[in-house]
């Protein structure tokens, strides 16, 4: 029996080791739910060197990020920074938290899950050259961020300040992005010129609306 047991968790011990051992260390792994690395939350450059060098950028490499990059980047863009009360790096009205993070790589869509700092496959696919058809300069970007309205976390605002909340609360992760981006001296623009009809198709989504795109990646 003794003997049975332990083949069986050396099986599973080599199973992980060889399934595991196989995903490059500097690619965005898929899966239905990844963890992102924690987040170096005290690192980053001065801040007003940061502000010195905001700026839009259109040249981008098409390298992936690696994966301390990617983990500092959603956390700045919309993450959680004070757990106890699930507060986020952006602000928004009335604490709606209604701005969901999918994001668009070569391998497919993800959504941004700031509780667990985490994402979730939500289609598998490359759909960045659709999605920024008038962009052509972004379509390397190795990640493409797009905001979109959470109707739901909308519902307690009447009908006239919905957009208007949205809108500006997008506008607060936008520049989170530009200066974790401008920090880590990485390339973005924020892009309203997306094709939002067939993203919000390949997302599913129903009433939820798509805002911006915002492309992130190296700049050589
Ligand atoms: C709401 C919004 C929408 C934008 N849409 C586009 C776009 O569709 N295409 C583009 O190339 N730049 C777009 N931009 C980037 C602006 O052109 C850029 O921010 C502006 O030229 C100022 O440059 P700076 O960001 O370097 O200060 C957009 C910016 C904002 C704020």
């Amino acid at each position: 029996m003794k003997v049975k047991v332990f083949t069986f968790g050396a099986l599973l011990a080599f199973l992980s080791i060889s399934l595991f051992s196989q995903a490059p260390a500097t690619r965005i792994e898929r899966g239905p739910e990844m963890h992102l690395e924690p987040v170096e939350r005290g690192g980053g450059r001065p801040f007003m060197e940061v502000l010195n060098e905001r700026q839009t950028t259109r040249q981008f490499s098409e390298r992936e990020l690696e994966p301390r990059l990617l983990s500092g980047l959603l956390w700045a863009a919309n993450g959680i920074n004070r757990e106890a009360e699930g507060k986020r790096t952006a602000p928004s009205a009335r604490d709606a938290r209604e701005i969901d993070v999918y994001m668009l790589t070569p391998h497919g869509i993800y959504l941004y899950v700031s509780e667990g700092h985490r994402t979730r496959l939500i289609k598998p696919g490359d759909y960045r050259k659709e999605a920024l058809a008038r962009a052509e300069f972004a379509l390397q970007a190795p990640v493409v961020l797009v905001y979109v309205a959470n109707s739901k976390k909308l519902e307690k605002f009447d009908a006239s300040t919905r957009d208007f909340y949205a809108a500006v609360d997008c506008g607060f992760v936008s520049q989170n992005v530009y200066l974790y981006c401008a920090s880590e001296h990485l390339s973005t623009v924020v892009l309203g010129g997306i094709n939002k009809e067939m993203l919000a198709k390949v997302l599913g989504l129903v009433n939820d609306k798509v805002l911006l795109a915002q492309p992130v990646g190296y700049r050589d």
